[in-house]
């Protein structure tokens, strides 16, 4: 199967999942980042590995409409969040906003991203939220006493 992933940042975690999603046939992955440094790393370190790295801000994917089967994000979205989550300050909207939309933009119909935090639901939903996808939660917790993880598992709408 050839599926065509989005890793919303390329130090993904745990690091090596896009790696190991490769050694399991999932072979056409793009995993972007707008660090430089951060791509020209992860470029050096899995050389051998056939995935591609690219420089690209999330909230401005060089990607086209309805391209991607799968995107996954975990720290990326949560870098832009700052301030109360009760009222997040105006920044911080815009930037979640522009990502959440280009998301939109370049899912394919009934395609899903998934992002991951720890960031409880009833803050993170209302941003997330869109008429053209459904959001599900999956809790993820260890009962080790560490945090709790939120998989958010939004599914588009198909057209
Ligand atoms: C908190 S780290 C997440 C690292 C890793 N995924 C983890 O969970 O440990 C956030 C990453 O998002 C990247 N980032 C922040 N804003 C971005 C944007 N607008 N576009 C693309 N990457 C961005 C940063 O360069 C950084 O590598």
């Amino acid at each position: 199967m050839r599926v065509r992933f989005v890793w919303a940042d390329s130090c993904f975690f745990p690091k090596t999942l896009p790696v190991d999603l490769c050694s399991l046939g999932y072979q056409n992955q793009l995993c972007i980042d707008f660090s430089e440094i951060v791509i020209s790393q992860m470029r050096q370190r899995y050389e051998s590995i056939p995935i591609e790295w690219r420089v690209m801000d999330v909230r401005e994917m060089d990607l086209p409409n309805d391209h991607v089967d799968l995107a996954i994000d975990k720290g990326t979205l949560d870098a832009f969040l700052y301030g109360s989550m009760w009222d997040p300050p105006d920044e911080v909207r815009a930037n979640v906003n522009k990502y959440v939309d280009n998301v939109t933009r370049v899912l394919k119909s009934g395609a899903r991203w998934i992002y991951i935090t720890c960031r409880q639901p009833h803050f993170i939903k209302p941003l997330l939220a869109r008429e053209n996808w459904d959001i599900e939660v999956e809790r993820l917790n260890d009962d080790a006493g560490g945090f709790e993880y939120f998989v958010f598992i939004m599914t588009k709408h198909i057209a």
